[in-house]
């Protein structure tokens, strides 16, 4: 029978080409323009799945963007896997600052560059090639179904009732997903555990129209200047955050859970030259693996307000706007966050200004086991594919369907991602390295091997 690793090496090419076909669909879920790039790229995610050999494959339509799903059903009375992915990705922009055209993939040195190469067709795409080994060499061991949604970079707002009314169809007994990342090529780590969101906007108004700043500056409050000095009261000078009752429901870690962390390998010399900062900062009393494992953070994604264009124009400006997020960790709720944030926010606004928030989106924290025979399946997968047990690691992104999966459909998940930290998702110049995606083509029909032996 042929390996995997030799289908994949006389497959490559090939390979290559369906995701850059892949790739090349501009399917940003957050731009209204993209509407029916987005739908091209759900169909081509359909197609794909087909010719791999899935069936019954279908777009479920939702109040946004659809659902893909399809099966391959060998045997009821066997396990069933589910494969969850998304095929929407983020807006290229700054595309000035792309070195390739974001949406024209590109292989320069050892890696795929293009929007959504990492984040997450590409990853996907290993999901789709490693269905197609099985199902052509007759070595599928169990029930695959595939769940792809279009909205997970918006907030998988519509995933919710999507999986509530849809509950027999995604019945499965475990949730299989490659949306994260390893620590290095050569330390695999499986994710264990995520951050929750919560995400504003937020409009503050000072007079009721652009004025002259040199007729009423210094009589009349700025709303840009207020907005600031209220951002930057939300946190103290030990980077914490000072919104009442923030940490209330946060499960303080143990010494040996923060032992376990801080054990994983990780260069804080190289992490500063990387990302080109002199310094790190945050909470004090916590290490940067902490502090973005398993400590909450809030974080302007945006400010804007008063005159951008070319030159200076005096103005005292009528609006300032900012879009904020915090990082939420298990137990904290992030409903309750916003109303706490939405109440202090409009709390500490001066009186001479108006504060209107808007919720955008938001989603729960998910830890997921490590003593589960889907786990281990994966950790054994891993151990056999790149030579060295996986380390478990908790990311510090946020995929919300991973809590809501375990709320409305009881079901755990894995988390066995490819990706690299330096891949730059949602950043210019997204990239995928050819070594992560064929190991992760590799990996995948391992994992069902040891999943259906496990079982
Ligand atoms: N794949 C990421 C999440 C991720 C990245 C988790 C790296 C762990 C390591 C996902 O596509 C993502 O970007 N999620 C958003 C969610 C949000 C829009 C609700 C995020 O984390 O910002
Ligand atoms: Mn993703
Ligand atoms: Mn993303």
């Amino acid at each position: 029978m042929q390996t995997i690793i030799s289908y994949i090496a006389s497959n490559k090419d090939r390979f290559l080409n369906e995701l850059f076909d892949l790739l090349r669909i501009p399917s940003v879920s957050a731009d209204p323009k993209y509407k029916d790039e987005v739908k091209r790229a759900a169909e081509k995610v359909k197609s794909q799945l087909e010719d791999a050999g899935a069936v019954n494959g279908r777009l479920f339509t939702t109040q946004g963007h659809p659902v893909v799903y399809a099966e391959k059903i060998i045997d009821p009375a066997k396990p069933t896997v589910l494969v969850y992915g998304h095929y929407d990705v983020q807006p290229a922009d700054p595309v000035s600052l792309w070195k390739t055209p974001p949406f024209e993939p590109t292989v320069v040195g050892e890696k795929i560059f293009a929007r959504g190469s990492c984040d997450d067709k590409g990853q996907v795409f290993m999901h789709v090639k490693a269905l197609e080994y099985m199902v052509r060499t007759n070595t599928l061991p169990c029930n695959i179904k595939f769940m792809i949604e279009g909205e997970e970079e918006v907030g998988s707002a519509h995933l919710g009732d999507f999986i509530r009314e849809n509950k027999e169809t995604l019945k499965a007994d475990v949730v299989l997903l490659s949306d994260t990342s390893i620590i290095a090529n050569d330390i695999p780590s499986l994710t264990v555990g995520l951050r929750g969101l919560s995400y504003m906007e937020v409009e503050v108004t000072g007079p009721d129209r652009d004025l002259h700043s040199g007729v009423y500056g210094g009589a009349v409050g700025n709303p840009v200047n207020i907005l600031c000095e209220m951002i930057a009261s939300l946190k103290d000078k030990n980077g914490r955050i000072t919104i009442p009752g923030f940490y209330k429901d946060v499960l303080k870690a143990g010494k040996e859970e923060r032992k376990m962390l801080n054990k994983a390998p990780f260069s804080i010399s190289n992490y500063k030259k990387d990302l080109g900062i002199a310094d790190v900062t945050g909470e004090k009393g916590y290490t940067t693996i902490e502090r973005t494992a398993i400590r909450p953070s809030l974080d302007v994604n945006g400010i804007w307000g008063g005159y951008q264009g070319e030159g200076a124009k005096t103005v005292l400006p009528s609006k300032a706007y900012a879009k904020i997020s915090m990082r939420l960790v298990p137990n904290q709720k992030s409903d309750k966050i916003t109303l706490l944030f939405t109440r202090h926010f409009k709390k500490i606004a001066p009186k001479y200004v108006k504060v209107k928030v808007t919720p955008l989106h938001g989603g729960e924290a998910a830890v997921t086991p490590t003593d589960s025979a889907a786990y281990r399946a994966a950790e054994k997968a891993m151990e056999v594919s790149f030579g060295k047990k996986p380390i478990p690691v908790r990311g510090g992104g946020s995929i919300p369907i991973v809590a809501l999966f375990e709320k409305e459909l009881g079901l755990k998940s894995v988390m066995m991602g490819f990706g690299l930290d330096s891949d730059n998702i949602h950043s210019p110049n997204e990239c995928y390295g050819l070594f992560n995606l064929f190991k992760g083509i590799e990996t995948i029909p391992l994992f069902y091997k040891f999943f259906s032996e496990g079982q």
